[in-house]
């Protein structure tokens, strides 16, 4: 494989392998059998985000808070299927799908086309949740699993929270929602309880855990687990860790979670606004002129963070869907916010646009 030659060749330490897809294809597995250290889970671990019917399966049987639901393979199934559910209804394709492939159907017709337009194919129906959304991380490496950070992100790519879901459009961290109280109740109940079944089945799970959360009535409930760092929920977290990052992850890979300082925050706010080209999520702009970037970087607190651009002739130019993500850090999110998005009024990119609405409701819980 050639990312362990490179490893090789390169004599590099560690390797951290970030999306979901290489997971599920097993370079993790392909960098451990050649003893070279790897931050990110096995193919066997990975199909925590790969495989929606293998989670809620795993769930099922450890006793995992989670929606209920049924797995079906064919669409005649999942219409059977749905005369088990009440409305609003979640129907899900099985398998990656770039955050697609959800519908929270709130008629049933709305169900009904969702499996139409789904097609035979493993599926999975599910309970509706009713409650705030929240994302706990959690380092895991195998034994021992701890608490990282927690964050808010923004999927739909209007203001208000309309149109069509997104990667994200923004994000900040932490989620004040997400309390001390249901933290450590989500790391108990969910995240602990997960990478102990994951180890006993002969598969342990080592990297970081997203955990989407459904804060409800009854408490916190597993909605989905994702085997990386959102995005653009790490460009929110990542500023806020205390102390040496690569030691953190360093420790996963080796194992020896349980012997280290557990991670710090530094106890800031992060506010994170993605900068995407025209069209997004659509068929995006490619190739607009982005100028100013250091203006932008020189608003305090602020990081820029590059997605997809690249050099061009002409200087730096968008190549991609979500182009940038601009991070605020300060004492409050309302200064974070604030520095954020003076640093994106600087941004010249006509090609671009950004939501201004970026944390909303957290913004008004803190003037409440
Ligand atoms: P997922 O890809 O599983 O994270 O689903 C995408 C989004 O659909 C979630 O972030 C939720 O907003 C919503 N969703 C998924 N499952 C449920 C559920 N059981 N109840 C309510 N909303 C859900
Ligand atoms: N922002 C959501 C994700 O990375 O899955």
């Amino acid at each position: 494989m050639a990312v362990v030659e490179a490893a090789r060749t390169n004599t590099i330490d560690l390797v951290v392998v970030g999306p979901e897809a290489p997971l599920v294809a097993g370079v993790a597995d392909a960098l451990r059998a050649a003893g070279i250290a790897v931050f990110g889970p096995n193919a066997a671990a990975a199909q925590l985000e790969g495989s929606k019917g293998f989670t809620k399966d795993l769930c099922r049987a450890n006793a995992i808070p989670t929606a209920d639901y049924e797995r079906v393979d064919t669409a005649r199934e999942a219409r059977a299927a749905l005369d088990n559910f009440g409305i609003p209804v979640v129907i899900k394709a099985d398998g990656l799908a770039a955050g697609k492939g959800v519908t929270v159907a709130i008629t049933r017709d709305e169900a009904e086309a969702a499996i139409e337009a789904a097609g035979d194919g493993p599926m999975v129906i599910e309970e509706f949740l009713q409650g705030e959304e929240a994302s706990l991380f959690a380092l895991v490496d195998g034994e021992t699993a701890l608490f990282l950070a927690s964050a808010q992100d923004h999927k739909r790519v209007g203001e208000g929270d309309t149109g069509p879901n997104t990667g994200g459009m923004g994000a900040y961290a932490p989620a004040p929602v997400l309390s001390d109280e249901l933290r450590a109740q989500a790391m108990d109940e969910i995240v602990r309880p997960t990478a102990e079944a994951m180890a006993r089945n002969g598969t342990p799970f080592s990297g970081v855990l997203y955990a989407g959360l459904m804060l409800t009535d009854e408490g916190p409930k597993l909605i989905e687990y994702n085997v990386r760092f959102g995005d653009p929920e790490c460009e929110a977290i990542m500023p806020l860790i205390d102390g040496d990052f690569a030691e953190l992850l360093h420790a996963v890979a080796e194992g020896r979670l349980a012997e280290i300082e557990p991670p710090q925050l530094t106890g800031e706010h992060a506010m994170t606004v993605v900068v995407a080209a025209q069209g997004y999520p659509g068929t995006p702009t490619s190739g607009g002129l982005i100028r100013e970037i250091e203006a932008a970087e020189q608003v305090e607190g602020v990081t820029v963070f590059h997605a997809g651009t690249a050099l061009g002739d002409r200087g730096l130019v968008a190549k991609g869907g979500r182009v940038l993500a601009v991070t605020g850090v300060a004492e409050t999110f309302a200064n974070a916010r604030a520095r954020a998005y003076r640093a994106l009024d600087q941004i010249d990119f006509a090609d671009g646009f950004h939501r201004r609405d970026i944390g909303w409701r957290e913004l008004a819980r803190e003037s409440a």
